[in-house]
Parts: C-alpha cells; structure tokens; sequence
C-alpha cells in the first residue's frame, strides 16, 4: 500500500493542483515510485497534461479510471506514494479520498478569509479523522505568500493557536509556479531553482512528518 497524500481545501484557487504536480514530481526526483491522481471533477491535471504533451514520466490516474476508491486503492497497489488532487468544495469525493490518506495537505493562503476557510477544512478533516480513518494526519501548508511581509508569520501563529499544525515550509508567491504548470513541468527549471528549493523544503517535511506519526 502506497503513501496516500491528499491536497484539499474547500476553496478554488488555494494551489491544490501546482502542489499536487510539483509534489509528485518531488517524490519522482526522490526515487520514490509515484502515482499522481486527478480526484476532481474539473480534471485540471488531466487537461493540463493533455495539452502540453502527456508527459510519459508522469503516471496520471484519471477520475474515469476507477469507479469506487476500493478500486483506486487497487491502481495504486504498485506505488510507493501517491498525491491526490481533490475538487474545491466539501463532497462525498473528498470523504473517500481522506478514507484512503494518509495526510491531507491544506494549502492556504495568507489572508483571513482563507485562514477562516482552511481552519473548517482541517475539521471537516478531523471529522474524517475521527469518524472513518484514524491513520489521518493533517497540516496547513501556507502558500502563495508575499516575501518579507510580517503578516504572514501573523497568520501562521493564529493558524497554531487553534492547534493547528502548520507545516514549517512555505511558498511563495511566484509567477514561476504558473509559468511551469503552463508547460506541463515542474518548477524545478525555473526561477533558478528558488521555487524548487521550496518544493524540496515541503516534501521532506510531509515525509518527516508522516515518519513521525507513524514511528
Ligand atoms: N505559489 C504560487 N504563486 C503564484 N501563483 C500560484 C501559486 N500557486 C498557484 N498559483 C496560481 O494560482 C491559480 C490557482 O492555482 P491552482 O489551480 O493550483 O489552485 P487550486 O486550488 O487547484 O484551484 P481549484 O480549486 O479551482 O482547482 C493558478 O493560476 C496557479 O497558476
Ligand atoms: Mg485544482
């Protein structure tokens, strides 16, 4: 059974997708055998793919490639992790994705209302957690943040004062995560590798801490 690791946020536009593919293309460059699927009905991965060349390195799952989350479990049976992107609204989906997982990733960005956003996806998670997958870990990743601003070390402490766990690694706002989904890559040749360094930098905390937990 593969690591399972969802990104899920019940807004649009929080960098579900950008996290998703760079993240697997991390765990690609680790070494590790990695599946990447497109949970969401809107299939962004899938489309993006398909139009800048169905890359043969990356080993998409479509949502019309399985019809029960049994059967996903079952696709993802010769992989060592797979990175799950997810719809932007709270759905039956997202219940059985998060029954599968083993970390929900919650990117959010730094302004207050997606910090009020984030922190009811985190318990909707708990809820999950609680209800249906004890195995579930969760941690906000703070996202699309603007350099040298107080504001979001702001954020990040009133994420952790309602004991959330809020993920160290953070990324930037930067044209580059765009410019690379455009072509269908990673962010790893771009921006002389400023954004990739910040990839690298969330990857080995999710690892970390799924170590953590488990140990
Ligand atoms: N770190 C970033 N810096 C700058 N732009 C970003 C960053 N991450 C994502 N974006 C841009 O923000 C937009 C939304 O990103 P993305 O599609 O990954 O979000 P999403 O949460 O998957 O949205 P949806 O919920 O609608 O599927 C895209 O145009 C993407 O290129
Ligand atoms: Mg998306």
């Amino acid at each position: 059974m593969p690591l399972i690791i969802a990104l899920a946020h019940q807004k649009g536009g929080v960098g579900k997708t950008t996290l998703a593919a760079n993240l697997h293309s991390w765990f690609g460059e680790a070494g590790y055998a990695c599946a990447l699927v497109d949970a969401d009905p809107q299939g962004s991965l899938s489309h993006l793919l398909a139009a800048f060349g169905n890359r043969e390195d990356v080993a998409l799952i479509r949502r019309g490639d399985f019809q029960t989350y049994d059967e996903l479990a079952k696709l993802l049976e010769p992989f060592d992790v797979a990175v799950i992107d997810t719809p932007p609204y709270l759905s039956r989906e997202l219940v059985d994705v998060l029954s599968i997982a083993h970390a929900a990733i919650v990117p959010c960005k730094a302004s207050p209302l997606d910090v009020l956003a984030a922190r009811q996806t985190m318990e909707y998670i708990e809820e999950i957690r609680r209800t249906r997958n004890p195995a579930l870990a969760s941690a906000v990743v703070l996202t699309m943040v603007i350099a040298a601003t107080e504001f979001t070390g702001q954020i990040r402490q009133h994420l952790q004062a309602s004991g959330l766990k809020v993920l160290r690694a953070q990324i930037g706002n930067r044209v580059s995560y765009a410019r690379s989904l455009l072509k269908g890559n990673s962010v790893k040749a771009e921006d002389g590798g400023k954004a990739w360094a910040e990839i690298d930098a969330l990857g080995l905390e999710i690892v970390a801490f799924l170590k953590e937990r488990t140990s």
